[in-house]
């Protein structure tokens, strides 16, 4: 699907990292990077060195129980979307020809990657 080109699932801490925090691999499902996310996710306000489409891929970790712990949970940087299936049809620009495949999928695919989002 495309998802995991900036969802990354795994990352490995540095060898340099202070000694607990060292060689550790764990599973934050981003890449930790900007993103340009198109007009679909622009507000039209720059913060920092980012331009206003760019965003920071959030991690998908631990989400799942978010959405389910909390009845006014909200998604994406402006808390624009409330469920995963919202979040993904507003992903525009880079991740664009992720979201149409996305969109490809029959309602039960799309339902099992939803299932798969909130377990992580
Ligand atoms: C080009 C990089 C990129 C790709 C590809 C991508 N995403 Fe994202 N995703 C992002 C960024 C950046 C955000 C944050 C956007 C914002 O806050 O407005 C995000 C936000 C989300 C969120 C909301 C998370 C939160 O905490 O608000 C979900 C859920 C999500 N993506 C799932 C997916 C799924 C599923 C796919 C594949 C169909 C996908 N993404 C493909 C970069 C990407």
């Amino acid at each position: 699907m495309g998802c995991a080109d900036c969802h990354t699932p795994r990352q490995h801490t540095s060898p340099d990292a202070a000694e607990l925090l060292a060689n550790q691999t764990f599973f934050p499902f981003t890449d930790l990077l900007l993103h340009d996310m198109g007009p679909e996710l622009s507000d039209a306000v720059g913060e920092g060195g980012a331009t206003p489409s760019e965003w920071r891929t959030p991690p998908l970790w631990g989400l799942g129980l978010i959405l389910q712990r909390s009845d006014d949970a909200r998604l994406l940087h402006d808390g624009r979307a409330s469920t995963f299936h919202e979040a993904i049809l507003w992903h525009g620009g880079e991740a664009l020809d992720a979201r149409r495949r996305y969109e490809a999928l029959s309602p039960a695919e799309q339902e099992a990657l939803v299932h798969f989002l909130g377990r992580l």
